[in-house]
């Protein structure tokens, strides 16, 4: 990646460039390796939704439009799903455009945004380039810090970004921990919760966060990249106040969101045979991981989520290499300023076989 210009804004020049997981084709030509699993980026292993499919080929020819700006239709049937009013949904290009959208409605150069560390590192990025004050908390015991979280808060505190469950720990903060956290804020500030696993959690004491956007500055927004399998179209939703999520969506691009991904999404909402084999396919995968993990005595991070943060050690590194010229792409999580660690999805049964196979291999060198 070449240098940022000298003329970039001050802000930007600091910056460090998103690393995005390698993809297959990549590697699959560095190393000449005609088979390679991907299990670096938290996708679906069953691949798409059948029906967001079928959608996106009747959706086709209508691609000399330009699309809904409004997501009419999806609004609608996302609302009647979330018993939501139409109104208090906005859309985004994934659920990443949104974390930029709530910065640009609701930060101004110099206000303060408190983020976690490590957690899902576009938070700190995008705060950064909107010129914020960034207070970064460190999680404890791979978990989110909340009461940290809300010391770290002040009035001039415009947003403070919660990953729940969090990525790369996998970790979840429970509906007490995040209604004490909630009490104790005062109005000026805006949560944003980014529940892009909500769809993986079994936990009980997992919150569901819906009702509480009703008479709280909380954007809760949600993704069809995982659970849905539709990483590669780009779209995701917030859940806010009307008021919230209107002042979002003045400042989007109009057309943000495609046409075939509002069709997409649409139909995948009503797929809920492929959520359920997707959730099962994760909860069974992620058993028996866990599974082979502890029979090899590498400790790992309880995850409620689609992937596992597995501390190998100094030779993690070493291993995540070696993993990928053997046709495995994990993510190696320095970025992530976690040494000693690596990340891995929850794949297919083959593709975690694969994974255990590959890694009892490259650990035993
Ligand atoms: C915690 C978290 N939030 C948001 C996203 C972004 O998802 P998308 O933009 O695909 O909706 C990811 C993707 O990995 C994530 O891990």
């Amino acid at each position: 990646m070449a240098l940022i210009d000298s003329r970039a804004r001050t802000v930007i020049r600091g910056l460090t460039t998103y690393t995005p997981g390698k993809p297959i084709e990549e590697v699959q030509r560095q190393f000449k390796l005609s088979s390679v699993i991907k299990l670096a980026s938290n996708e679906n292993a069953l691949g798409p939704s059948p029906k967001a499919l079928a959608a996106l080929r009747r959706a086709a020819s209508g691609l000399h439009r330009y699309p809904d700006s409004t997501c009419r239709d999806l609004r609608a049937r996302l609302a009647k799903a979330l018993t939501v009013e139409p109104d208090s949904l906005v859309f985004g290009n994934g659920s990443d455009e949104l974390i930029v959208l709530a910065l640009r409605a609701f930060v101004d150069p110099g206000d303060a945004v408190v983020v976690a560390s490590p957690t899902f590192l576009i938070y700190e990025q995008q705060a950064r380039a909107c010129g914020a004050a960034v207070t970064v908390v460190p999680l404890k015991d791979y978990r989110y810090d909340l009461p940290a979280m809300a010391a770290a808060a002040s009035p001039h505190t415009k947003l403070i970004f919660i990953a729940n469950p969090d990525n790369p720990t996998g970790t979840y903060v429970t509906k007490r921990e995040l209604g004490a956290f909630l009490r104790g804020l005062g109005p000026e500030t805006v949560v944003f919760l980014d529940e892009a696993y909500y769809e993986f959690v079994d936990a009980a004491d997992y919150p569901q966060t819906l009702p509480y956007v009703k008479d709280r500055p909380i954007i809760v927004t949600r993704t069809f990249s995982k659970a849905y399998g539709l990483a590669g179209l780009r779209i995701g939703y917030g859940v806010a106040q009307p008021a919230l999520a209107a002042a979002m969506n003045a400042v989007r691009e109009p057309f943000n969101v495609n046409s075939l991904a509002q069709a997409a999404a649409a139909a995948a909402l009503t797929d809920t045979a492929f959520l359920a084999r997707t959730r099962r396919l994760v909860r069974e995968g992620r058993r028996d991981l866990v599974k082979e993990l502890d029979a090899l005595k590498l400790r790992h991070v309880p995850s409620v989520t689609n992937f596992i943060l597995i501390q190998l050690g100094p030779r993690s590194s070493e291993v995540a290499a070696a993993l990928l010229s053997r046709g495995v792409i994990v993510r190696e999580m320095s970025a992530w300023k976690l040494s000693g660690c690596i990340r891995v999805t929850v794949g297919t049964m083959a593709e975690n076989k694969r994974f255990v196979q590959e890694l009892k291999r490259c650990l035993a060198r």
